[in-house]
């Protein structure tokens, strides 16, 4: 495999976990270099989702290494990678559904050395890209639509100012709209210079979006390419991903 054009920012190198006597993750190797979007696709229960809990903290690896700019990470707690610059958007979004739009932003910037000012402009800069949620700040999460949830969530990891946010399928159940939505989003977010590591299925997004890509079968990387040299009717694309 090719190596990474800009320098890294999260590397995992060999990881293997297990759930109980379940060996799902068999040695997975990648890279995420600062400001890169990277897709990380494959087929349902390959281990995407292991993956990116391994790297967060949230299951344990029983091999391999994780680091944050060339740091050793694995085996830290998620409030610790978090306040490090690693944000995460799981799978179910997990939002505060009885918190208000207003009340679940301010859960990412109740931390130390953040100026009200600083918050203020956070929160000015969330409610631009996200017009939605200023509209219904004083709405409780969970009245929101999926869409609107998922930019919530995506709102409140920006809250912490990451280098990096793992993304875990945003797209997963939106209607179209709102696919293009989360597409623009992350956009933005590469233009701000964020990495992220964008777990889908959507196979078009993802090339579109991204820089590079990862192609996962059965807990290990199978593929990686640059995203502008695959399209859809890829053999590659076919073999790993198509029905
Ligand atoms: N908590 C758990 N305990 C036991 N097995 C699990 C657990 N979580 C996931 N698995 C299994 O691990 C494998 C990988 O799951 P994972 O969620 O990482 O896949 P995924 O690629 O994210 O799939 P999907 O596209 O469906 O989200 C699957 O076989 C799944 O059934
Ligand atoms: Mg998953």
């Amino acid at each position: 495999m090719s190596a990474p054009a800009a320098a890294s920012l999260v590397s995992v190198e060999d990881l293997h976990t297990f759930y109980g006597k379940s060996h799902i993750l068999h040695g997975v190797t990648l890279h995420v270099g600062k400001g890169e979007v990277v897709g990380l696709l494959g087929r349902n229960g390959v281990g995407k989702s292991t993956t990116l809990k391994s790297i967060m903290g949230l299951v344990q690896p029983t091999k391999g290494a994780v680091t944050l700019e060339s740091q050793p990470i694995a085996g830290l707690p998620p409030h610790k990678l978090a306040r490090m610059g690693i944000g995460y958007v799981p799978e179910d979004r997990r939002i505060f559904k009885l918190l208000t739009v207003m009340e679940n932003l301010r859960t990412g910037l109740d931390r130390a050395g953040v100026t009200e000012a600083r918050k203020k402009e956070l929160l000015d800069k969330v409610f631009a890209y996200f017009p939605v949620l200023g509209e219904r700040r004083d709405q409780a999460g969970g009245t929101l639509s999926g869409g609107e949830q998922q930019m919530l969530a995506i709102a409140r990891a920006m809250m912490l100012e990451p280098k990096i946010i793992l993304l875990d399928e945003p797209t997963e159940g939106l209607m179209p709209r709102m696919v293009s939505q989360i597409r623009e989003i992350i956009g933005v977010l590469h233009k701000e210079g964020v990495a992220i590591l964008l777990v889908e299925q959507n196979v078009p997004m993802t090339l579109e979006a991204s820089q590079r890509v990862y192609i996962m079968e059965k807990g290990a990387i199978r593929h990686h390419a640059a995203s502008k040299e695959l399209n859809v009717n890829d053999p590659v694309i076919q073999e790993y991903l198509g029905v």
